[in-house]
């Protein structure tokens, strides 16, 4: 949600600043801009993606080893030239670019405005470096004390990045709720919302707490708390790889990042399954394991793709650790006062741990007493540090907007949860618990397989790709996963498409069905196979068409559907890592034979750092 980047020392700036800009338009692709600071200070955006600004701007010298860059998400004022970011000051001397929001910027514009202050934008960012302005020509204090008290007045959440024309060897960036990562080099430092335009030139990065302030020089780097007392800074080495952000061969990053799963769900259980054993490990939350063992409740809350694997886990644990799980929508959550206690276990899934709602509904949680557990994928992210405890789910950067292999990857760590809690909670059997281990350490392979499926889906793709609308069917731990199917094809495709648990579609969406409906059925032979059947032939006898993710060699199904799409055979728990997959290359072919930009899908974000 918004993309920030800036870069102060020796080398030319705007090389570094763009390519990071490439790196964080999975923030947030409705403009993009950039300030240099040579002689004077410039500034250049441009309504659209990152290279429509690089061409706005290839016939000009950018110059300036001290400089700035934003990739926009819109929140206040529409997506145009006049919104983009960097905004100035009324002087020109100062500007600005922000990721979050400003809550209390309709006051604040209010007072400006009766000042005599001038804005060129609608947004929030412009109001904020006025404010700052204002409190230098009010006070005569100096830029960093009146960014300081500017930040002390305001409401809501930022990561901010401030240029003087009067400072050329300085860049105040500052945080509270959204993302900042300070890289530091020698003779060179580097600020970003995350480390991936950063990591090629040093492994040597701060996470900015909230409510801290840096000043940063080539030289010399000083962080102070809003308070203006001294911080120390907490340098910590990167582990990601360059090769990790890069296509890598594939047309898309999704597709990549498809193809990545075997490796990423291995990477997610790695030194954490002892099969032979029947021994679950998990470093992150071992030290809660007596809560574990006592538990009367767990309380799961995410957004979006993530709140799919949660209702994956609530299966899960309900069925393998027998403790009631809840699984709520993070936004739902936060604003209708609910009912927690000391006694209650929150977990948190978010991808980016940056997911403002889910930050929100966490720290409520946490003001209520609860223990709270982050299952994320960026580490060092906000959540995991907010939270007590927690897992990682190691996919590496998921770069493309539509979320795959985290999923996958959030529903892995939610099964070791579930089978950990029941080993603890003694609901399951060592022999069960050595059988279930061992047939999860062959999921990577039968994701593998069921990625073969690969040819025949572009077909089945090709066949569905003009629909208007497509319904996905599920019973069970597969209903989240029909859910998950149609949110990746509604994503991406702009296919209207809605899940549903299979037995409820004859109370509504059955009115739907005619022969221009596809109808996705997960119709695995698992506890609800006879059920999905009946629902199978009930879209049938409607005319509808249907594409069946059936159990390699059911010919039962297929003689009753239109298409079927076999994945590999595999124990009830582990459906939805596997039939999950054949829905992601659905929703990614029908999405490129419709002409989408499947990467960076219209209006979406994939750190949603907003309310
Ligand atoms: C955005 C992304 C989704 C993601 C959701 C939650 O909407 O486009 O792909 O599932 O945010 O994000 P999180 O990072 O918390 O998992």
């Amino acid at each position: 949600m918004c993309g920030i980047v800036g870069y102060v020392g020796y080398r030319d700036a705007y090389p570094i600043v763009i390519k990071g800009l490439h790196r964080l338009e999975y923030r947030g692709y409705d403009s993009a801009g950039i300030a240099l600071l040579d002689e004077e200070l410039k500034i250049y955006k441009k309504a659209g993606k990152v290279s429509d600004l690089e061409s706005h701007v290839k016939d000009i010298d950018m110059v300036g080893s001290l400089g700035m860059g934003h990739t926009r998400w819109a929140t206040h004022g529409a997506p145009s030239d006049r919104n983009s970011h960097p905004h100035q000051s009324g002087n020109r001397k100062l500007s600005i670019i922000h990721n979050g929001i400003i809550e209390n910027y309709a006051v604040l514009k209010e007072t400006l405005l009766a000042k005599g202050h001038v804005f060129m934008s609608d947004t929030d960012t412009e109001v904020l470096i006025h404010f700052v302005e204002d409190i230098q020509q009010e006070t005569g204090l100096d830029l960093q004390d009146a960014v300081r008290i500017a930040l002390n007045k305001v409401v809501g959440a930022y990561a901010i990045v401030i240029m003087s024309a009067d400072e050329p060897d300085l860049l105040i960036a500052a945080r509270k709720g959204s993302p900042m990562v300070i890289g530091v080099g020698e003779g060179e430092y580097f600020v970003a919302s995350d480390a991936t335009p950063i990591v090629e030139y040093t492994k040597n990065v701060i996470y900015l707490n909230d409510n801290e302030i840096a000043y940063i020089r080539r030289n010399d780097l000083l962080i102070k708390n809003i308070d203006n007392t001294v911080q120390a800074p907490y340098i910590q080495r990167l582990e990601l790889q360059l090769e990790m952000l890069e296509k890598g061969g594939f047309e898309h990053f999704m597709l990549k990042e498809i193809y990545e799963q075997p490796r990423s769900i291995h990477d997610c259980m790695r030194g954490r399954i002892y099969p032979q054993e029947g021994k679950v490990q998990l470093g992150g939350i071992k030290e809660y394991t007596e809560k574990l063992k006592n538990i009367d409740r767990i309380i799961i809350v995410a957004c979006g793709t993530s709140w799919h694997a949660g209702l994956v886990g609530e299966y899960l644990i309900e069925e393998y650790a027998r403790v009631p799980v809840e699984v709520e929508y993070a936004s739902e959550f936060r604003y209708r006062n609910p009912i927690i206690s000391e006694k209650d276990l929150v977990i948190a899934i978010s991808q980016s741990g940056e997911t403002a709602d889910t930050m929100a509904a966490l720290e409520l949680a946490k003001e209520k007493g609860a223990t709270i557990f982050g299952v994320c994928n960026v580490v060092g992210a906000s959540i995991p540090r907010l939270t007590h405890a927690g897992v990682y789910t190691h996919a590496g950067p998921e770069i493309g907007v539509a979320s795959t292999k985290a999923f996958t990857a959030q529903v892995t760590v939610l099964t070791l949860i579930a089978f950990y809690t029941a080993q603890q909670r003694g609901t399951i059997t060592q022999s069960k618990l050595v059988e279930y281990l061992t047939q999860l350490n062959d999921i990577p392979q039968l994701v593998e397989k069921a990625l073969k499926a690969n040819d025949r889906i572009v077909e089945i793709a090709s066949e569905f790709k003009n629909s208007s609308n497509c319904l996905f069917l599920g019973r069970g731990s597969s209903f989240p996963v029909a859910l998950e199917g149609a949110l990746k094809l509604k994503e991406i495709s702009y296919i209207h498409a809605e899940g549903y648990p299979a037995a409820e579609m004859k109370h509504g969406p059955i009115a739907l069905i005619d022969e221009n409906m596809p109808v996705v059925v997960i119709a695995t032979k698992h506890s609800s196979y006879e059920k999905v059947i009946s629902n199978i032939q009930e879209v049938k006898a409607r005319g509808g068409h249907i594409i069946a993710i059936v159990t390699e060699g059911d010919n039962d199904v297929r003689a009753m559907a239109d298409y079927v799409i076999e994945i590999p055979e595999t124990a009830e728990p582990f459906v939805p890592l596997v039939a999950t997959i054949p829905l992601q290359l659905l929703a990614y072919h029908t999405a490129v034979m419709r002409g989408c930009n499947v990467d960076q899908p219209r209006n979406l974000a994939k750190s949603v750092t907003v309310e």
